[in-house]
């Protein structure tokens, strides 16, 4: 087996991950963290997610401008736990918000407001009055979230940078619900409708209080490409926008280029690719004078940073065949993997087979289908799957699901919300775990429902 906590390349590294997975399954299985009462669980390898972030930072490190370090914030919604948030601000992260409810949970996590930034196309006045009361950066939707803001403005001028997300419209990618670039999309300014351009350099020659600009073209799916060239759109019209606040006897305006997230993240294997670095480079390339010195960089990955560490762990409750062919019905479905099971072919996850003591599975193929315990009979993870044959008692463990997945359950048939728990693998082998949430208890579903 390979070293679990050794450093190591790419192809190394991937053997690792899966080393210290397997220990942390025998591990999670051995203390009792699936039983009856919960035979699901979510595991979160935290050297993994150091890691990332250490790759990150790596990947960007020295552009922009030097006297301001780029910021990334991670888009709260791929891993919206307090812990995990507070662990990703430990580690130099701030916080990319779309909602009230994630903005409290960065705050409890004591991400400091200058490194918050606050998106969402629903922006309330009062959402807005208080991101720059706290002094929040907020990247504006629309012309009548602008609107609202200018009577905020009046009152309390912005002390983070505030400017618009751009809809470059380049295009879908290959999920059109995670394609936020499209020629209709709901998101962001319509750069290319017609006027929209003029519309946009006159909101900035009228307000020299907007210093920002954003775009974020989409989440998986999309390729590298397109990011890029989403990237390069907002830096030509920095340029526009500077070059024409000199030309009228002022300073450039906008100095920060809010290049959102979305880097894609490989479901096919344990091999981290493409890597922030491949993206950092081809930026490098495509749109060079965004990191020329000028402007500070501010990314929002949310995907990348935890997917590779998460594991959605499950007992297989019973087996049986239908119509000629084998069903594994587990305790992971809808509820854990809301995504995989309403869109199969968008979001495919990898199954891991281990037996009754966490051990992988080595018995020969069979083509299988992993049902989950919710009451529709497209409560599937996988279909027809080729994998060692489970058994009862055996365990399914969802791969790559650290984000977007336990962090963001579903209510089906009130199945309560499984803990996840951290851990971290030592020298010698052994596992430690440090709880991220509780699972929900019966008490306080019952409560949550009215009760
Ligand atoms: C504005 C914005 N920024 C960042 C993200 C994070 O994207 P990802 O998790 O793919 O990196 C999203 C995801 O929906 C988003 O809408």
């Amino acid at each position: 087996m390979a070293d679990p906590n050794e450093t190591a390349t790419s192809g190394g590294a991937a053997a690792q991950l899966r080393a210290r997975r397997d220990l942390a399954v025998a591990a999670a299985v051995r203390q009792g963290l699936l039983d009856d009462a919960y035979p699901l669980t979510a595991l979160l390898d935290l050297r993994t997610v150091r890691e990332t972030v250490h790759a990150l930072h790596d990947a960007f490190a020295g552009l922009g401008a030097p006297s301001r370090p780029p910021l990334h914030t991670f888009a709260v919604k791929a891993g919206s736990l307090v812990p995990v948030l507070r662990l990703l601000n430990d580690l130099g992260m701030g916080a990319e918000v779309a909602s009230p409810g994630e903005l409290a949970l960065a705050r409890a996590a004591g991400v400091a407001a200058d490194r918050t930034v606050l998106d969402s196309p629903a922006k309330t006045t009062a959402e807005l009055s208080e991101a720059l009361r706290l002094g929040i950066a907020i990247n504006v939707d629309n012309p009548q979230e602008l609107a609202r803001l200018d009577a905020s403005v009046a009152t309390r001028p912005p002390r983070a940078p505030v400017g618009l997300r751009i809809n470059p419209q380049l295009g879908a990618g290959s999920i059109d619900a995670m394609s936020t670039a499209t020629a209709t999309s709901k998101f962001g300014v319509a750069l290319q409708d017609p006027g929209a351009r003029n519309w946009v350099l006159r909101a900035y020659a009228e307000r020299p209080w907007l210093t920002a600009l954003h775009c974020h073209v989409g989440s998986q799916g999309m390729p590298l490409d397109r990011m890029a060239a989403g990237v390069a759109t907002i830096v030509e019209l920095a340029e526009e926008i500077n070059d024409a606040a000199v030309a009228a006897g002022g300073r450039p305006q906008v100095d920060t280029l809010d290049i959102g997230g979305g880097l894609p993240v490989n479901f096919a294997s344990d091999e981290v690719t493409p890597a922030y670095r491949d993206f950092a480079d081809l930026l490098g390339e495509r749109a060079p004078e965004a990191f020329g010195g000028q402007y500070r960089i501010v990314t929002e990955f949310g995907r990348s940073v935890l997917a590779k560490a998460g594991v959605v762990l499950a007992r297989v409750e019973y087996t049986k065949d239908a119509g000629g062919r084998r069903i594994v019905v587990t305790h992971a479905g809808a509820q854990v993997a809301t995504r995989t099971v309403f869109a199969p072919d968008s979001w495919p996850l990898r199954v891991a087979a281990y037996d009754g003591d966490g051990a992988p599975l080595t018995a020969a193929p069979l083509r299988q289908d992993i049902a989950g315990p919710c009451c529709f009979a497209g409560d599937l993870v996988a279909r027809d799957r080729e994998m060692p044959e489970l058994r009862p008692g055996d365990h399914a463990a969802l791969l790559d699901t650290g984000a977007y997945y336990a962090s963001n359950p579903f209510g089906y048939n009130s199945l309560l919300r499984p803990a996840v728990h951290g851990f971290t693998v030592g020298p010698g082998g052994a596992v430690e775990f440090t709880p991220l949430r509780r699972a929900q208890t019966v008490a306080e579903l019952v409560a949550e429902s009215g009760g």
